[in-house]
């Protein structure tokens, strides 16, 4: 059991890099095994979950090599993967399996992935009903609704899908099914959501139209193998972002951080709370958005009232955006959060007793909470439930907390962001 002890700090500053995208390097292990051809990868996210995505698709057959400074992954095309000798194991990655069902119902083959504690417990009805719809054969423990997955690779079929909930995971995988079938697939997405797989898609050659919230692929074409450098995660440097907004005398610069607009809604939230985050050097790298984020302690933040469609464009930012409200004057109510009861831990619940536990003014709804400030926090132990996010977001309060704040199972952080506690420690001094 690893504990983390953070102390208050008086001055957070400094220039960093955050790793890399953890969306993308799921995606670019994906798609890069179905391209025809040999694709590169910089700058790839050598961390717990993308590790499980490229131990997955080596099971698949595919060669994988890591060189250290790139990822070299030898594509077999949309029909290439072979029969897994085992069961594959996803971790603690739900890209990872819920993409990967995708891929593999219209395989000609059987396979079963599985998952730890958390993933067992995280629904996998939102994949396995459209796939079913599709005319997949797919069996998954409780009646279908949670891992392990067992899957009868089948030919699938056309489809016309409006989500009930806005995933870019359910969306994900429903368009990486779509890639094999004779016709065209459409999903609909209730909200907005990260676009990554649409754009890779795209600029592999994949026959892919975008039109507002509606997403068709036409299957059958071949994916063009392709060289990628992949951005600093957004939601790795939001922690950074909201350590620099409320520590004091902060001055933090974030280079090459990802700021595509479907990941970046907590910018706006930001700037609706009165924080002042200034972008430079904006610029594209491998098809999606760049730049360096500079941000400063911001002592005036204001309470704000989030619904469905900001928390879609910041759905990771979630325990973040609590610590936030704690330190701004007012009541901060989010609504139409009930996704973050299903994340790697129950988020809302999560985030609803740390703060408490710390002394600030907590109300939890079933989709949402209300953090009232400004809160004075206390350093207590914290139990971050074995989820990165929690443990990272309690991590950054323990900077203004008063005493030590004592983040239980905090090596968590590694399956987002291996070093987290050393970058943060590094701009204390
Ligand atoms: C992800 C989508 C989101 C997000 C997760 C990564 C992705 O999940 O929370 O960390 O890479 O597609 P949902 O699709 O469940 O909202």
């Amino acid at each position: 059991m690893s504990t983390r002890i953070i102390t208050q700090t008086d001055t957070l500053r400094g220039e960093l890099t955050v790793p890399a995208d953890k969306s993308v390097s799921h995606r670019s292990i994906m798609l890069g095994a179905l391209a025809s051809g040999t694709s590169v990868v910089r700058n790839f996210l050598r961390a717990e979950d993308p590790i499980s995505t490229m131990n997955a698709f080596r099971m698949l057959g595919i060669d994988i090599r890591d060189s250290g400074s790139e990822v070299i992954i030898k594509g077999k095309g949309i029909r290439g993967l072979a029969e897994p000798a085992n069961i594959i194991d996803c971790g603690n990655s739900g890209t990872t399996m819920r993409l990967l069902a995708g891929v593999l119902a219209g395989q000609p083959f059987f396979s079963v992935m599985t998952g730890d504690d958390s993933l067992r417990q995280r629904p996998m009805a939102r994949v396995i009903d459209p796939l079913r719809a599709m005319g997949a054969d797919i069996s998954a423990r409780c009646s279908g609704k949670y891992a392990p997955i067992a899957i009868r690779g089948t030919a699938l079929k056309p489809t016309d899908f409006a989500l009930p909930i806005a995933s870019a995971q359910v969306k994900s995988c429903i368009l990486l099914a779509g890639l094999g079938i004779d016709g065209t697939v459409t999903v609909t997405e209730p909200e907005k959501t990260r676009d990554h797989s649409e754009r890779m898609l795209s600029a592999m050659g994949a026959d892919i139209a975008v039109d507002g919230l509606r997403v068709s692929l036409k299957g059958g074409r071949e994916l063009q193998p392709f060289e990628l450098t992949v951005p600093s995660d957004f939601s790795s440097a939001a922690f950074f972002i909201a350590a620099a907004l409320i520590a004091p005398n902060a001055s933090v610069t974030i280079r090459g951080v990802g700021v595509n607009p479907t990941r970046t809604g907590m910018l706006d939230i930001l700037a609706s709370m009165g924080a002042s985050v200034v972008l430079e050097n904006a610029r594209t790298v491998s098809g999606e958005p760049v730049a360096d984020i500079v941000c400063t302690t911001a002592p005036g933040l204001r309470a704000v009232t989030l619904g469905k469609r900001e928390v879609a464009r910041a759905i990771d930012e979630f325990p973040i955006l609590c610590i936030l409200a704690s330190q701004a004057e007012g009541t901060t109510v989010i609504r139409g959060a009930k996704e973050l009861r299903v994340k790697e831990s129950d988020r809302i619940a999560a985030m609803a007793e740390g703060l408490k536990r710390m002394g600030a003014q907590v109300e939890e709804f079933e989709d949402g909470i209300a953090v009232t400030g400004k809160a004075a926090l206390t350093g207590t132990e914290i139990e971050s439930r074995h989820d990165h996010r929690i443990a990272m977001a309690f991590a950054v309060a323990g900077l203004i907390a008063d005493g030590e704040t004592a983040i239980r199972h905090a090596s968590c952080a590694d399956i987002s962001f291996p070093g987290f506690y050393e970058l943060l420690g590094g701009l204390t001094r």
